[in-house]
């Protein structure tokens, strides 16, 4: 097990946050920005999620996302958080095959991209994953109820574990996850009572979304809390900001006073000392330049249709902004 770097908040330490009643707080995060506003505001967890696939990678769900993307989401995200953990989301196909795919896969998520443990959805098949990962040194948070790449099988994104039969079965998924070696599990769109009741029966933490508040933790999807999401929303999600209204109203504003002339002002814009625009204007008006206009000049009175020559060089390109 290689040793977490200086400042990060230590994976035992969310056990005992559960004993001692405190909440932990998950946010998916997915770029260098989201993952240094969720450091500055305290947030415990921070989840690199196959919604990236949706959220920030314009598909449809989340089974298309690859490996290959979500290791590139999570170095950003890895760069910039100190103190969260930051869990690399396993995307579909990543780890369903085999154990030793798993495994692998787990290793490039760890060594590759810096994560401090990784996440993958179901029991059953995934909980031999679980243990051959864990068993590599990778922690591994587990994911049950209502299951995105699973949720063809699942009938659609629906609450899990709503009959008697589905709830017992998923308290036992749970407990089989912690067993294989979880250090926690997710719990997605499952009535409140069974998440309650998962929570009492294990000793590592449940972090909720859409499973009520008695879970030893919360998480949120980034756009979704910060309202960048557009368009339907499942009920268990609350929006913190509105952000996608606030960005499309600067969008249009920066674009009708680009269209109107009234940006840039004068407070935008870089000046020169007077010497040298005075130079440089004087020799923008070279001799040769000089002379060519005035020949053009003295034409243009036998030639009304006389154009002035080409300009001798090109305008200077900006390249970079100084202050
Ligand atoms: O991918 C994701 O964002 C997740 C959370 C919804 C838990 O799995």
């Amino acid at each position: 097990m290689s040793t977490p770097p200086q400042g990060k908040l230590a994976l035992p330490k969310l056990a005992e946050m559960k004993r001692r009643g405190e909440k932990i707080v998950m946010v998916t995060a997915y770029d260098a920005p989201g993952a240094r506003f969720a450091e500055d505001a305290g947030i415990d967890i921070i989840l690199v999620g196959d919604t990236a696939a949706m959220v920030v990678l314009g598909y449809d769900g989340t089974v298309p996302v690859t490996m290959d993307e979500m290791l590139f989401l999570t170095r950003t995200v890895v760069r910039a958080a100190r103190r969260p953990i930051v869990i690399g989301d396993m995307p579909f196909g990543s780890y369903q095959v085999s154990d030793e795919a798993a495994v692998e896969n787990a290793i490039r998520f760890f060594k590759e991209a810096g994560a401090d443990a990784v996440k993958l959805e179901g029991a059953g098949p995934s909980l031999s994953r679980v243990r051959a990962i864990v068993g590599a040194g990778i922690p591994v948070m587990g994911h049950v109820g209502l299951t995105p790449q699973s949720a063809t099988m699942l009938g659609g994104f629906k609450t899990q574990g709503k009959t008697a039969e589905a709830a017992r079965r998923l308290v036992e998924d749970a407990v089989a996850l912690e067993e294989a070696g979880c250090f926690a599990v997710v719990l997605e769109a499952v009535p409140a009572p069974v998440a309650a009741e998962v929570t009492r029966r294990l000793t590592v933490p449940t972090i909720g979304i859409g499973a009520g508040p008695e879970c030893d933790g919360q998480v949120l999807v980034y756009h979704d809390l910060l309202g960048l999401t557009e368009g339907h929303l499942p009920r268990f999600v609350k929006r913190y900001a509105s952000l996608s209204r606030e960005i499309r109203d600067a969008l249009e504003s920066y674009a009708d006073e680009v269209r109107s002339g009234t940006f840039p002002e004068e407070q935008h814009t870089y000046e020169m000392p007077p010497a040298e625009l005075e130079e440089f204007e004087s020799s923008t008006r070279s001799p040769s330049r000089s002379r060519a206009r005035d020949q053009a000049a003295k034409s243009s009175c036998t030639d009304a249709n006389a154009q002035l020559p080409a300009p001798l060089s090109e305008p200077p390109v900006r390249k970079t902004a100084s202050p």
